[in-house]
């Protein structure tokens, strides 16, 4: 069967908008297809947006082969042809985690979205609403959390229209959970 165009009508006829899969590709992997030279300048530009002003390099530098090393790493990368466009990752939060421990109350383990980041350059055209799917998905934990800069900017809206409800606020800023089942 020939793939339909993006765009093109689907089932019921509707005009089916254009999603990520047709402005970039993004693929899922584990700890292997870390590539710190691949999303390190997305990370530095994405994050020398307003809220953020002053990107450390070493947060994601050291944090990244640390987290990879956890339970539970999935890294989605957003290609647009040969070029990293943006990122996700997510691991199996630590149980004793503080934040984690004080305001989810599930039994087992939640899952973390620890770095999700788009280069301005490829912002507002669905590729973080997709990496965020893609690195949700398949995912075993009940529930899902992250942090984010309180306020009502992109992530924050990103992350409510992704079904994220607030649940506290910690040192970085808001507290977020995603019931997945
Ligand atoms: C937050 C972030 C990842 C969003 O990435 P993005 O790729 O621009 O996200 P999306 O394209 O899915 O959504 C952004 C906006 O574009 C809109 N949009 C998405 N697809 C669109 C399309 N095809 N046409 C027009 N608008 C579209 C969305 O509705 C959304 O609008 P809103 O901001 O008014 O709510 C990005 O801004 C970023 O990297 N920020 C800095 C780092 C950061 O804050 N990370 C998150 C920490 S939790």
């Amino acid at each position: 069967m020939t793939p339909e165009p993006p765009g093109a009508s689907g089932p019921s006829g509707r005009l089916l908008p254009p999603g990520p899969a047709e402005v970039a590709r993004i693929s899922i992997g584990g700890p292997e297809t870390l590539d710190l030279e691949a999303i390190a300048p997305v990370h530095a530009a994405a994050f020398a947006e307003p809220p953020y002003s002053e990107p450390d390099a070493t947060d994601l530098l050291r944090g990244a082969p640390r987290h990879a090393q956890r339970d539970g790493f999935v890294l989605a990368i957003a290609r647009d042809g040969e070029s990293v466009v943006g990122f996700a990752y997510g691991v199996t939060a630590h149980p004793r985690l503080d934040w984690v421990a004080e305001l989810v109350d599930v039994p087992g383990t939640v899952s973390e979205l620890v770095e999700l980041a788009v280069h301005p350059c490829a912002h507002g055209r669905g590729i973080g609403a997709g990496l965020l799917e893609a690195v949700l998905e398949d995912r075993p934990e009940p529930v899902t959390v992250l942090q984010t800069h309180d306020g009502d900017g992109p992530a924050m809206r990103l992350s409510l229209r992704m079904g994220f409800r607030r649940i506290g606020r910690t040192t970085v800023g808001v507290a977020m959970a995603k019931q997945l089942r």
